[in-house]
Order: C-alpha cells, then structure tokens, then sequence
C-alpha cells in the first residue's frame, strides 16, 4: 500500500510536521511505503476556474501541482496534517486542494480514466490548533468531510490537536499515539 503524506504547515519541526511523522511510522509500521510532501517547498498557484480540465482531465498550470496529481492518484490513502490560519486552512493547503479540480469533469464527478483510482480512496486529517478547544479547526474537518461526501472518497476519524509553540506536540503523548493510530489504520488493508 502506498500512503502519501502531505504536510500543509509552513513550519518544518512544527505541531503538524511531527503529527504527520508519526501518522507516516504508524503507516510505516503496517507495511506502507510512505511519501511526504511539504506544500510550502511547492510551487502550487489557485486554481484559475479557466474549465480547460473539465474536458482534459489536466490542469493547465504548469507547476508542481502536475507531479502531485499524479501521486495522489496512485496512492491508496493521503493523509493531511494541516494547521489552523485565522479558522481556515493555510493557504498552502487551501491552493492545493483546490487544485483537486482536475480530476473532476464539468459535473462535478470524477473523470472516468480517475474513477478507478479516487473512489473510495482513504483520506486521513489531523488538524492543529492554537486555541485549547480542538474544535476551533472544525472548520478544517468541514472542507475535508464534505469533499470526501460528494465524491465518495473515505475520510477516516480525524485527528485533532491543540498546540501552539513549535514542536509543543512532542509533549502530547496522546495526540502522537492518535497520529499513529490513524497511519496504522489508513495502511490496513
Ligand atoms: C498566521 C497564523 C494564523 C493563526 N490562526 C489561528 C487561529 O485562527 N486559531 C488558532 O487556534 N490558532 C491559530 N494559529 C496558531 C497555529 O494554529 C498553531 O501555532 C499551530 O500549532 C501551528 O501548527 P504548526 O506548528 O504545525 O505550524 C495561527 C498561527 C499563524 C502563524
């Protein structure tokens, strides 16, 4: 099974950064060959909403989002780690999944030559959060969920954190056994 790991934080050694490792091993553990991606050493421009993929399948940007496409499409599961910025994504994270678009057709479903490979493909979330109330990144999860429902991907139990300082998680036994949980889990077959 291959597991992709896609890091949305800017901040290497970071709350998401070690969350995401922890997923990777715990993934690791299982069997996986695990891959990681920082979106923040990527050069990854918005979506243009130009429509040329709806009949394509392929984007016309020519950045490394191209590459990306084409390791989400052969992973089994992709697992984000991704913190909260001003009670939205980051932007790096957001410019990446709207680049989602490309694999979908003017309906909004996935294109036929994609259909194999995206339905029902495992997503994980862990979201990290300054406040103390872990749910203040709800609105993370609400991108994620709703984009998993309309596609038909499966999003497993989200993972969700509270950690402000860098590397503050390092301390979280819970919170880094989570993480690993959900990598093991994602990875079963
Ligand atoms: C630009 C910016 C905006 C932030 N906005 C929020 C916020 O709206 N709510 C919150 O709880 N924490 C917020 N934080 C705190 C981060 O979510 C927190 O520090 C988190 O641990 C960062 O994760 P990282 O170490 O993986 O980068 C913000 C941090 C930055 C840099």
């Amino acid at each position: 099974m291959k597991v992709l790991g896609i890091l949305g934080s800017p901040r290497m050694g970071g709350n998401s950064d070690l969350l995401l490792d922890q997923a990777l091993e715990g993934a690791g553990e299982k069997g996986a060959k695990t891959e990681k991606i920082i979106l923040s050493r990527k050069k990854i421009s918005g979506c243009l909403d130009c429509t040329k993929c709806n009949e394509t399948g392929l984007c016309v940007i020519k950045d490394d989002m191209i590459g990306i496409h084409k390791k989400i499409l052969r992973a089994d599961a992709i697992i984000h780690s991704v913190p909260l910025y001003f009670w939205a994504m980051t932007s790096q994270t957001k410019a990446y999944l709207d680049r989602w678009c490309a694999f979908f057709d003017g309906n909004w479903n996935w294109h036929q030559a994609y259909l194999p490979k995206m339905r029902g493909k495992r997503i994980g979330l862990i979201t990290v959060c300054g406040d103390p109330n872990v749910h203040t990144a709800d609105p993370i999860v609400h991108s994620f969920r709703e984009t998993c429902n309309f596609s038909g991907m499966k999003l497993f139990p989200v993972v969700q954190v509270s950690a402000a300082t860098k590397g503050e998680v390092a301390n979280n036994e819970k919170a880094k056994r989570e993480a690993f949980q959900l990598g093991r889990k994602i990875a079963t077959p």
